[in-house]
């Protein structure tokens, strides 16, 4: 296994200041020497930051609604997705680090033309189903697994490649404790597979990553997962911008990416919204990093 460290330096999904320094405080809590130490080989290949530092006049609007950053967005994805595609390509597991959620536009949008039907696990405490009509804050981080299904701007649907990017019936989601009501309307309509905190409580997390792969397999040929570090509590991990009470323990993520590198099924991963300003000593990149490290097969200690 060859991975490709791919730093997403953004932080135009959201408004807080930090989170585009989450790949280097990622780096700073050892994940090359983390990965490394599994055998596996890393090339880490930077990062990637937008071209504008100030918003450029190509807004994407409908009545008074704007979305926030969109020039930035645009320009930033398209500049990931091509690295992702070219990692994928090049025959490595691509692992985005970021970086607001709002990558995954472009990451999904890079990964996707390589399979037919791409899987997505995706470990968040929230859904990222809105569009500019269901946003309450117009913030793109909200938004992008709803852009990768099709819905949304034209120009970040069709990012990369004219094409929808990812089935709702190849996603699960899991973690999910704070939906917006558009989202919860499209989850049902959708019939999109949802592990909420109760389910999980109620299931134990094995069960919940059992049915998951088993959700997934037959009918993709890839799994992408987009790990968000406020799934978990943020008694855990205090560190990025939008926390929500009653997460995901420590132990369970662990546990979840020890199950998921055993299945061997994954091909892709994005690790999302660390940031180190709004941290604690940098505890909650340290947390990411074994998550990351369980995830290609460290054991616990
Ligand atoms: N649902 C809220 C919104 O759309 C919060 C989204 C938080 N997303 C994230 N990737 N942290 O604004
Ligand atoms: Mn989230
Ligand atoms: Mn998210
Ligand atoms: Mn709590």
């Amino acid at each position: 296994l060859k991975v490709d460290i791919i730093g997403a330096a953004t932080s135009f999904g959201q408004p807080k200041l930090g989170v585009d320094l989450g790949p280097d405080a990622l780096r700073y809590a050892n994940l090359v020497e983390e990965i490394k130490s599994v055998d596996v080989e890393v090339n880490d290949k930077g990062n990637i930051y937008s071209d504008f530092k100030v918003d450029v006049p190509t807004h994407s609007s409908s009545e008074d609604k704007v979305l926030k950053n969109y020039g930035q967005v645009v320009n930033f994805n398209e500049k990931l997705a091509a690295s992702a595609d070219e990692s994928v390509a090049s025959g490595a597991f691509p692992l985005i680090i970021g970086g607001d959620h709002s990558l995954a536009i472009g990451s999904l949008a890079g990964i996707s033309p390589h399979y037919n039907n791409l899987g997505v696990i995706w470990y968040d405490a929230h859904a990222d189903l809105n569009d500019i009509n269901t946003s309450p804050s117009g913030n793109v981080h909200g938004m992008p697994l709803a852009i990768s299904c099709g819905i949304g701007d034209e120009r970040l649907v069709n990012l990369h490649t004219p094409d929808i990017k990812v089935k709702p019936r190849n996603i699960v989601l899991i973690g999910m404790r704070d939906l917006d009501e558009g989202e919860k309307k499209y989850i049902r309509d959708e019939n999109i597979l949802m592990y909420t905190m109760e389910d999980i409580e109620e299931k134990g997390i094995s069960t919940v990553m059992t049915e998951a792969l088993e959700y997934l397999h037959g009918k993709t040929d890839g799994i992408h997962l987009s790990l968000d570090v406020d799934a978990l509590d943020p008694s855990e991990t205090p560190g990025t911008g939008t926390p929500v009470e009653n997460g995901l323990s420590l132990s369970d993520t662990i546990h979840a990416m020890n199950l998921l590198h055993e299945s061997g099924s994954v091909t892709s991963m994005d690790l999302v919204e660390v940031n180190p300003l709004l941290d604690d000593r940098n505890m909650t990149a340290e947390k990411a990093v074994a998550i990351v490290a369980a995830f290609f097969g460290k054991e616990q200690k």
